[in-house]
Formats: structure tokens, C-alpha cells, sequence
């Protein structure tokens, strides 16, 4: 009898992905300061320890069956002080990568993964041109450090998200309330990944560099309101397409209806994604609101297939549509993060199951996707949130810091072996 056939082919990689600072533990950066002003739940402190038990997570790597590891590198450790880089954090990560490699597991590393190092914000903030030079002389460092171990290099993590956050919404560091500050770091931030990816080039030749860039489902919040419906089409835009457009096609177009309209071409920007990373949770509803930001965003269950801990709508749906669109930019694709936080361990392999169902059907329709790395490998620090919700295909007992296999790894395992979706 012959088998049947693969949903996923042979070349395809299975990972899992964290960043140094939700993981890595004893990080002093931009980040801790946002905790000791009490921004966030929690502080993040030791985190998860992953700093001293890298061998031990790599071998959950490998236990659940995972071929690509997805991790950040700490901006704050690596160069402390401006100009003065850490020969010995360096050391630390060319031996992380060395234990991937001998377990036989690829690595993507990222560039940025929202944190800065504390003198960051003050002497080269985003909105300044300064920054884009910084970032390229920390990334080729890095890149120097790292080269020969690193099969896929990721300069920036969802940058929408940090600059929504850091510049628009005041949730991470540098905490401001500023559209024009939000359009300058923007066009700095594209930047800074085309001078980094040029660093990266001659520092490592021939390894791919793109981006992770988190997607979103985007719906009206009253449908029958053409206001909502006009919002939620230019939040879809901005939100989802800005990004890939400028470092794809050259041009970023930043437009929010009374709030915000720039468009500027990127010099040597068009082309300047080998891959881009999409990560896909879930979808908002956005509508019109009476009074300053005029904006509303909302979690729907639409569906009821009931809301994350989180508080996030499960919709794998949006996850095949702007798998359609991201397919028409032309380059390879990477799922760079997808998961749910999910206390009981219960819920993640049904979630993963739709959205693994919906990549596999977006591919047999000439997706271009190579690989999907789950966020995340272990519970983690959530930012604003905390030590708290659980992402991780490992549970981590956030006292002893024990991790114990969740019943999503044994399924995983098989599903990365096979190639084959099967339920869960
Ligand atoms: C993404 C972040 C990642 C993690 C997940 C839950 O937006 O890139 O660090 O916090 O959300």
C-alpha cells in the first residue's frame, strides 16, 4: 500500500521560537526599566533561566522532534556601553549555536526583538539617523560573531508592533504618544534593516535575511457602519502591509483617515526581503470611537470557539487570507510565530492543528512557505504581562523552573516526522 501523501514536503522545517529577553533571564535593558516604573505585571527577572539551561532546553528541541530553533540575541548584552561590545556574551551565543548545530537543528537568529540596551533611547532613538547606524554596527558584530552557524538571519521582529507600542500607544519603551516620532522611527527602522542586512552580507554571505512581521486578522467592528468598514480597511493596510510593501516594492505608506498620511520612498529598499516572516495569531475588529485616539479595538469570539487567555480570538481563517496576500509579494515565506496562551495545555494542540490545516491548504494553493516555528518552545515573560500566560510547548513551573512536556509536543512530534497532518 502506498502512503499518503505529505502535507508538508520533505524540506519543510519545524521549530519553535523564543527572544532572549522573555527567556534568557538577568537582562538589565530599556525593557527592565519599563518594569521597575510598574508597567508590566511582573517583573522579569530570571525569566525562565534560559541563559544557564540552554543545553537542557535544546534537548527539548530535539525531543519534540523540532529541526530550526528560532531565538534573539540580546542588543543590551552584547554592547553595553556605545561602541564597547562583550567578547564574552558573543562567545556565549556562538556556543548556543554550536549546541544547535550538533544536535543537528537550524538556527534563525533575530536582530531585534523589541528591547534596547539602556543608552539606547537617549543617545540614538529611532526617530534620529543616528540609529540606523547604530543598529548596522551591532548587527555586524553579531553577525561577525555568529557567522557559519546561522541558517537564517532576522534583523527586525514585528517592527509595526514596537512602533504601535513604542511610539503610538506608550505600552513598551520608549513609551511616547507621537505619529510624526512614529513615521521618522518607521522609515529609520526600515533603514536599519537594509544596513544591517548589507553588514550581514559581508559579514556571513549567502544566508538568507528577512524580517518576522506579525499579521493580523482585521475586521469592521459594526459592519454595517462605513466608517468602521473604512477604518478597519486602512488599519489592515497599515497593520499588515506597510512593512512588507516598503522593504519589498521601496515605498513606505504609513495612512490612518484624519490622523496620519506619509509615503516615502526607502532608497534601495525594493528587493530587500530574501524571506519574510509572518506571524499570525488572531484577528481584531476596529471601529470609529467618540474622543481621543477616535480608535477602537476589540477581541471578538465570533465563532465561539472561546477567546485565549489572552483574550485573543482564535480565527485561523484570517491566517489563509493574508497567507494569500503575503503569497502575492513574491518572496519565500517562513512562519516565524504562531500559538495561543493556554493555561490548561489543553487547547494548543486543536489551535495548532486549524492554523497547520490552513498553511498546508494555502501551500497546495502555491504558498511559498518553508518552514513554521511555534511560539513558543518554553512559558515565557509576556511583556506587558508578565510571568504568567503560557505559550510554551513545555510548561515551566515558574518557582523551580521545572519543564514538563505538554500533551501538544508528543503530536507535534509526529506531525514534524511525517510531514502529515493528522488530528489531534
Ligand atoms: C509576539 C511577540 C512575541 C510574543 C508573542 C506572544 O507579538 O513577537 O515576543 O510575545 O507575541
Amino acid at each position: 500500500m502506498s502512503e499518503p501523501a505529505r502535507d508538508f514536503p520533505q524540506s519543510f522545517v519545524f521549530g519553535a521560537a523564543t527572544a532572549a529577553y522573555q527567556v534568557e533571564g538577568g537582562i538589565e535593558n530599556d525593557w527592565t526599566d519599563w518594569e521597575r516604573a510598574g508597567k508590566t505585571r511582573t517583573p522579569c527577572g530570571r525569566a525562565v533561566d534560559h541563559w544557564n539551561r540552554w543545553e537542557e532546553d535544546f534537548d527539548l528541541l530535539g525531543a519534540a522532534g523540532l529541526g530550526a530553533y528560532r531565538l534573539s540575541v540580546e542588543w543590551a548584552r552584547v554592547e553595553p556601553e556605545p561602541g564597547r561590545f562583550d567578547d564574552a556574551v558573543l562567545a556565549r551565543y556562538r556556543a548556543m549555536l554550536e549546541g544547535l548545530s550538533r544536535r543537528g537543528i537550524k538556527a534563525m537568529v533575530t536582530l531585534h526583538h523589541f528591547t534596547h540596551p539602556r543608552w539606547f533611547h537617549q543617545r540614538t532613538p529611532w526617530t534620529g539617523a543616528a540609529s540606523v547606524e547604530a543598529f548596522a554596527a551591532f548587527s555586524r558584530k553579531v553577525a561577525e560573531a555568529l557567522r557559519g552557524r546561522v541558517s537564517w538571519w532576522c534583523t527586525l521582529n514585528e517592527p509595526m508592533v514596537f512602533l504601535l507600542g513604542g511610539y503610538v500607544a506608550a505600552q513598551m519603551p520608549p513609551g511616547l504618544k507621537d505619529l510624526d516620532g512614529f513615521a521618522k522611527a518607521a522609515a529609520n527602522l526600515m533603514r536599519a534593516h537594509l544596513a544591517a542586512r548589507r553588514a550581514i552580507r559581508e559579514a556571513d554571505p549567502g544566508v538568507p535575511v528577512g524580517i518576522a512581521h506579525n499579521s493580523l486578522g482585521v475586521a469592521p467592528l459594526r459592519s454595517v457602519s462605513p466608517l468602521d468598514r473604512t477604518i478597519s480597511r486602512f488599519a489592515h493596510d497599515l497593520y499588515n502591509h506597510a512593512v512588507p510593501r516598503a522593504l519589498i516594492e521601496g515605498e513606505l505608506r504609513l495612512q490612518m483617515p484624519l490622523l496620519l498620511r506619509r509615503k516615502e520612498v526607502i532608497d534601495g529598499a525594493r528587493g530587500s526581503l530574501d524571506f519574510l516572516g509572518v506571524n499570525y495569531y488572531s484577528r481584531i475588529h476596529v471601529g470609529a470611537k467618540l474622543g481621543a485616539p477616535w480608535l477602537e479595538t476589540r477581541y471578538v469570539d465570533v465563532a465561539r470557539r472561546g477567546l485565549t487567555d489572552l483574550g485573543w480570538e482564535c480565527h485561523p481563517e484570517g491566517f489563509g487570507a493574508l497567507l494569500e496576500q503575503m503569497k502575492a509579494y513574491g518572496v519565500p515565506l517562513y512562519i516565524t510565530e504562531n500559538g495561543l496562551a493556554d493555561e490548561s495545555g489543553e487547547r494548543r494542540s486543536a489551535f495548532l492543528y486549524d492554523h497547520l490545516k490552513v498553511l498546508a491548504t494555502a501551500m497546495r494553493g502555491g504558498a511559498d512557505v518553508r518552514g513554521y516555528f511555534h511560539w513558543s518552545l518554553l512559558d515565557n515573560f509576556e511583556w506587558l504581562e508578565g510571568l504568567g500566560p503560557r505559550f510554551g510547548l513545555y510548561r515551566v513551573d515558574f518557582q523551580t523552573l521545572a519543564r514538563t512536556a505538554t500533551p501538544t509536543v508528543a503530536w507535534l512530534k509526529r506531525v514534524a516526522q511525517t510531514g502529515r497532518l493528522a488530528t489531534p
